[in-house]
């Protein structure tokens, strides 16, 4: 197996242990996990079950939800992420007392709440109870000031996840806000650690490592590639250059300011959180 000399840790970005299992195989490691509602929904048993008809009941699919994240925590020790259900109307309360009874799932479980006015209200109060955090849902920098201020003297390491695909899709060039928020913390003491999530593609990895991004988490389709071509690295002269995408220009923030005084809106925020409501509801009985 070929030793791969990088300083980022490579999570599997999934919902299906057999996944996490093969990447194991051809990388010798995995460093952690991430799962949401949609990656849950598309696990192999879940769509089985849909064509046959059969929804879950809410309580089951909480159930088969735990049951996933069990079995990876069978395969890896890292951290693996767990999201709390969150819609429009979900109170911060909701999800720490949901964050609370995920955290007791697994014992390496990181607990995922999204970037909204509530989510970071359940961050500032989660962090007191040292419960690990990923903020997911992340496209902008002010957001990323944001969590980095809301979970100021967090004992854990709270992991933050631009999201890079989502913003490709609408023509602005995703890895620019990992290497915004990069620049930015680096004016901080450390605690937010940044995770490039919605990695679509080979040349999004291989970036992410060039920039030594702390956490990258990967479908399983793309290690599959980057096994195929001999998990290539980023050279010197390696060179992003993706096609016809808008720049997203770094902003200078403080990261000092009240965490509730951010502007934390994005659209892409809230569509991700409908998306997100809209695949587990659809495994769910009405
Ligand atoms: O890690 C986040 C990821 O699962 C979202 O990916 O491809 O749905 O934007 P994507």
């Amino acid at each position: 197996m070929k030793k791969l000399n990088i300083s980022s840790k490579i999570f599997v970005d999934g919902g299906d242990p057999k996944e996490t299992r093969e990447a194991k195989e051809l990388l010798g490691f995995v460093h952690g996990q991430t799962t949401n509602p949609t990656l849950i929904s598309q696990n192999p048993i879940v769509r089985e079950r849909m064509e046959r008809g059969e929804k879950f009941s809410k309580r089951e699919a909480y159930h088969f939800y735990q049951e996933v994240v069990r079995e990876i925590a069978k395969i890896i020790s890292g951290p693996i992420s767990v999201e709390v259900y969150a819609d429009r109307d979900t109170k911060a309360q909701k999800m720490i007392e949901e964050a609370k009874e995920m955290v007791k799932w697994i014992p390496n479980a990181c607990i995922k709440l999204p970037i909204t006015k509530e989510g970071l209200k359940a961050a500032n109060l989660a962090v007191k109870e040292n419960i690990p955090l990923n903020m997911t849902l992340c496209f902008s920098q002010e957001q990323a000031a944001a969590v980095y201020a809301a979970t100021k003297g967090a004992e854990n390491p709270v992991f933050i996840s631009p999201f890079v695909g989502r913003l490709d899709d609408r023509g602005e060039n995703g890895m620019n806000l990992v290497e915004n928020i990069l620049r930015m913390y680096r004016n901080g003491d450390g605690h937010v650690n940044v995770l490039t999530a919605s990695v679509r593609n080979l040349n999004h990895l291989l970036f992410a490592l060039s920039l030594s991004c702390p956490l990258i988490t990967v479908p399983f389709r793309v290690i599959k590639e980057w096994a195929e071509k001999d998990f290539i690295l980023p050279d010197e002269n390696f060179n992003y250059q993706p096609q016809n995408l808008k720049p997203i220009p770094y902003q200078e923030i403080s990261l000092d300011k009240d965490w509730k005084s951010y502007n934390i809106y994005h659209q892409l925020t809230e569509i991700g959180i409908e998306k997100f409501v809209l695949d587990w509801q659809s495994m769910i009985k009405s």
